[in-house]
């Protein structure tokens, strides 16, 4: 596996081939709602890069195994992340949760929401320290910022969360 990388624009079909690789239920996880191949289409073409951070993964034959989009509006970062099923339990996850949170700090978001209702991704944000802000089991988790850094996930990369 390369090293995460920021994507651009000319990354495009790739972003769009990558997610348009994820079945239903995972599209349900990652989007909050059902997403068929033109919607993901439209949906990266809104994307906006300068704006945005957008980092990958790429297998050494040149798939992008994991993909991350983050943005950051009035303070409070948002983001959405997938790794492609046969990726998946090798610790990508890991690493791009990571490099969220750490580009978080670095554009100066007070705030990184999860909205994500992913057993696995609610497993991270726990131990990042995210935060249920209200009772409700269905509300969003949340990390301040800039809070204490956790100690690093063993499969964290630790080149990735200071890069
Ligand atoms: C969520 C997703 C990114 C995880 O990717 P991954 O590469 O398999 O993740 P990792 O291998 O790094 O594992 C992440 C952690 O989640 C844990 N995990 C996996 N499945 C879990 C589950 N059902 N419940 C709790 N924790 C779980 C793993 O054990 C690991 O934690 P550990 O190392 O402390 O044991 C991937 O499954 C995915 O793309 N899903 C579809 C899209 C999605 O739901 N995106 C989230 C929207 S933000």
């Amino acid at each position: 596996m390369i090293a995460v990388t920021r994507l651009g624009p000319a990354d495009g079909p790739r972003l769009c081939r990558h997610l348009q690789a994820l079945d239903a239920d995972d599209r349900m996880l990652r989007f909050g709602h059902a997403l068929d191949d033109d919607g993901i289409t439209r949906y990266v073409a809104r994307i906006d890069f300068a704006r945005d951070t957008v980092i990958g993964i790429e297998s050494a034959d040149g798939t992008l195994a994991a993909l991350a989009h983050l943005g950051v509006r009035a303070g409070r970062a948002d983001f959405g992340l997938s790794v492609l099923p046969a990726y998946r339990g090798c610790g990508l996850g890991w690493r791009m949760f990571s490099r969220v949170v750490a580009c978080s700090r670095r554009v100066g978001a007070t705030e990184l929401v999860c909205q994500s209702a992913n057993p696995a991704v609610v497993h991270m944000a726990a131990v990042f320290g995210f935060r249920r802000l209200l009772a409700d089991p269905a509300a969003a988790l949340v990390l301040a910022l800039p809070d204490p850094a956790p100690a690093p996930h063993p499969l964290t990369n630790p080149a990735d969360a200071l890069a």
